[in-house]
């Protein structure tokens, strides 16, 4: 059966977008079918494979707005076992948003997703910084959710409304939504207060709950510029091998 994951979390800038791509080229890597789905009007994953969301002539948008394109049209391939649906820039709140507002149905993905076997072990979904139509879009349709969270002073603080809004699904529109993991981003290794923070996320949510720790490195944030994924671009960076290993945890669980 395909895991459908929501990489997701409210906050801005936690590393949503470089832990879905990253992981989603490493399950590839280990050889799982992964589709991932660029669903940020601000297209930093679609970016960051080397595409220009500017000048795409089908993009997630499409397929949302169309029951007359599928997906698979709409769908790149970006190397063997990965396939990204690229993200539109003139989805609501992107910077070529119109003024109309736009509505879309909350679960006009899941319709989109339920209507055809994927092929695909793993849909990873990467959203946007808010709680809002698109986000809600992606917990509608997702499975699980993956919850990168910054290392920081009330790190846990932010994700209390992202939690609030999964109890509400699970009582009613998404009943079997789970929480697979958080990921603790941007640890800096010897600090003090980064070492407080990933105890607290342990002590809060139960140790296992927490999936990886990915240190802070910057390699991450060259990759993108080289418009491919890290773990290919830098095999043994630190952050690489974490996703790795993440990846391997995942392919290895029984769901
Ligand atoms: N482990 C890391 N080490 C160093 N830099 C990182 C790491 N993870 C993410 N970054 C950098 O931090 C910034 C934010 O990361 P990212 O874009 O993945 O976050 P996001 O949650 O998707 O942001 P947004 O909410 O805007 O979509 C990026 O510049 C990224 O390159
Ligand atoms: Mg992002």
């Amino acid at each position: 059966m395909t895991r459908i994951i929501a990489v997701t979390n409210q906050k801005g800038g936690v590393g949503k977008t470089t832990t879905a791509l990253n992981l989603g080229a490493a399950l590839a890597l280990e050889g799982s079918p992964t589709w991932m789905i660029d669903l940020d009007p601000q297209a930093s994953m679609t970016a960051s494979l080397g595409l220009d969301p500017y000048n795409l002539e089908l993009d997630v948008r499409s397929v949302l707005d169309s029951s007359d394109v599928p997906m698979h049209e709409a769908t790149v391939r970006v190397e063997r076992n990965l396939y990204l649906l690229p993200g539109s820039v003139s989805l609501p709140g992107g910077p070529l948003a119109s003024d109309e507002p736009m509505d879309i149905d909350t679960g006009r993905l899941k319709h989109l997703l339920y209507r055809y076997r994927l092929p695909f072990e793993f849909v990873l979904i990467d959203t946007p910084p808010t709680l809002g139509q698109l986000t809600l879009n992606a917990l509608m349709a997702a499975g699980e959710i993956l919850v990168p969270v910054q290392c920081q002073y009330l790190a846990m603080h932010g994700v209390r409304a992202l939690f609030e809004k999964v109890r509400r699904l699970r009582e009613g529109a998404n009943p079997n939504l789970a929480l697979t993991g958080i990921i603790a981003t941007m640890f800096e290794p010897g600090s003090r207060l980064d070492e407080e923070v990933v105890a607290e996320l342990k002590a809060t949510l139960g140790a296992e709950r927490v999936r990886a720790v990915i240190e802070r490195d910057p390699a991450v944030a060259a990759a993108p510029v080289a418009g491919r994924p890290l773990v290919h671009l830098y095999p043994n960076s630190s952050a690489a091998q974490a996703y790795r290993s993440l990846a391997k945890e995942l392919r290895n669980e029984r769901f």
